[in-house]
């Protein structure tokens, strides 16, 4: 039934209805009584700030309130499995997306690889979190891998295929979905930047990483997005914590993940941050309170 109303609608050119649901009464009573359209949530910032933390902890506290949780690895190295509690010798054995020579052809018409040849531009990439995901906790895990670029930023058959997953996942489907990204957003499609409800970008109480910041602010604005957040995290005291909010005073701060030594412990040993650390899954329930009271906030608005 599900599936018929979201054919239904995107017949009628509604790809991502929860924006345009002013638009037309039929549609917008249809997604209320029927669609519950989960978060989708890009988290960026510097290496090392703490983004896997932040994503693995949110994907585990969404899925623990029963919601379908998809949870994206775009990172060259991923470790978002780990820190969702997979264990190092099975993380190893994933194939990430860009790497699956054999569907990259399938479904693009072109080997993996292989520059200035046609493709198609538009894969299908709805079965692939079905098939290519594993699983854990009630969320599904999909690793991505990289892309080499070719020259001039042209795009290739296992580009094109990450793009359309990506897009596929943030605008058409009804899961909570989380992407534990690098600081270049600029890779989103700006169809799909503008899909996604906000983008999370972790700090450190460091100068590098509020540049940072500020930079993937502006690839974000050029890419026609404004819901960029601040999450704060291994703050020791409420001066680092300041120090944050007072260097970074056109951002919203929705909250901080403190330092606490758990949450390195989760890491050394290999465990899930969710199970190691209760006290970061408290901050991670206040700061995704905050995200949704905000959020709820700009879609009635
Ligand atoms: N709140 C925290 N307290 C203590 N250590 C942390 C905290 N957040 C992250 N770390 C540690 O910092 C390192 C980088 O964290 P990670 O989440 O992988 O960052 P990123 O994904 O941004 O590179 C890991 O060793 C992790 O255990
Ligand atoms: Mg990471």
């Amino acid at each position: 039934m599900r599936e018929k109303i979201l054919d239904f609608i995107s017949s009628i050119g509604y790809t991502r209805p929860r924006f345009a649901i002013n638009d037309s009464p039929i549609v917008k009573f249809i997604l209320l009584n029927t669609l519950q359209y989960g978060m989708k949530l890009a988290i960026t910032g510097k290496g090392g700030v703490g983004k896997t933390t932040l994503a693995s902890l949110l994907a585990r506290i969404y899925a623990s309130e029963g919601n379908k949780v998809i949870a994206i690895d775009a990172n060259p190295d991923a470790n978002l499995a780990t820190a969702l509690g997979i264990s190092a010798d099975e993380a190893q054995r994933i194939t990430p997306i860009a790497e699956l020579k054999d569907l990259i052809e399938e479904r693009t018409g072109a080997k993996s690889g292989s520059f200035g040849t046609f493709f198609k531009l538009n894969p299908k990439v709805d079965d692939i979190p079905e098939q290519f995901s594993i699983q854990k906790d009630g969320i599904k895990i999909l690793v991505m891998g990289t892309v080499k670029k070719g020259g001039g930023g042209c795009l290739c058959p296992e580009g094109a295929l990450l793009k359309s997953l990506v897009s596929h996942l943030v605008l058409s489907r009804s899961e909570v979905v989380i992407m534990d990204m690098d600081a270049g957003v600029e890779n989103l499609g700006r169809g799909t930047a503008k899909g996604v409800d906000a983008f999370i970008i972790v700090v450190e109480p460091g100068q590098r990483s509020f540049q940072t910041a500020r930079a993937i602010r502006d690839l974000a604005k050029d890419l026609g997005v404004r819901r960029c957040y601040i999450v704060g995290s291994k703050t020791r005291d409420n001066g680092e914590r300041q120090f944050i909010i007072n260097n970074l005073p056109d951002f919203e701060v929705l909250g901080f993940i403190n330092y606490h030594p758990e949450v390195g412990e989760a890491d050394r040993l290999g465990k899930s941050v969710f199970e190691t650390a209760p006290v970061a899954v408290a901050e991670v329930k206040d700061i995704k309170r905050k995200l949704e009271q905000i959020t709820a906030g700009k879609q009635r608005g």
